[in-house]
């Protein structure tokens, strides 16, 4: 399977996506295409470290541009990797069950519009929450709601601040993600018909 992501940040995640299949899941997909709506976004450093095809979201809002984006990649799985903006109802449409996004908390707490980067582990710690967690899941037309797919916890411990327990957190989004993607790019893992996910993650 042909692997595009799309990527705001500095792409640790993505990062973590080359490595997987560059490596143990070369048989289950191959990433052929990174874009950002960001083009000084490290992601696509790392991409071109990589020698894989770049491109720049010049409007994220526009539906077409980006499926021309992804039809000229071949794309067959989209993988929203630290993606900050919300993905055009058409393009989710034409990738139904094909779009997967990693967000760092156990949803479907902590999340949804404006729930993102320091503010979601900040929230963690305002709470009192002793368990966070990373959760991947299928992109639906709205922030963090789609069907979930996995999820791994991540504890919180005594004297943590954001910054601690985003790394904490991220670490295990490294482990989880290329697990996630190998398994809808293999098949292993599928959105039925009935919105719910079939198949299982072997961890
Ligand atoms: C990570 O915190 C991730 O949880 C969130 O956005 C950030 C992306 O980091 N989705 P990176 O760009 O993958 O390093």
């Amino acid at each position: 399977a042909r692997i595009s992501v799309l990527a705001s940040g500095g792409g640790s995640n993505l990062q973590a996506l080359i490595d997987h299949f560059a490596g143990p899941a070369a048989n289950a997909g191959v990433l052929t295409f990174v874009a950002s709506e960001r083009e000084s976004a490290g992601a696509l450093d790392r991409a071109r470290s990589a020698r894989i095809a770049t491109g720049v979201v010049d409007e994220p809002n526009d539906s077409d541009a980006i499926l021309s984006l992804l039809d000229a990649a071949k794309t067959d799985v989209l993988v929203l990797a630290g993606y900050l903006k919300l993905v055009p109802a058409e393009v989710v449409r034409a990738f139904r069950g094909r779009i997967l996004n990693v967000h760092p908390a156990l949803l479907p707490s902590f999340g949804g519009p404006g729930m993102y980067g320091m503010r979601i582990h900040q929230a963690v710690l305002d709470h009192g929450a002793t368990l966070t967690g990373v959760t991947v899941h299928f992109v639906d037309e709205h922030f963090d709601r789609g069907p979930i797919i996995a999820q791994w916890p991540v504890p919180v411990l005594p004297g943590d601040d954001a910054t601690v327990l985003a790394a904490r957190v991220l670490r295990t989004e490294h482990r989880l993600l290329p697990l996630c993607v190998a398994a809808v790019a293999s098949g292993a893992i599928v959105l039925g018909e009935d919105g719910r996910v079939h198949g299982h993650l072997d961890i």
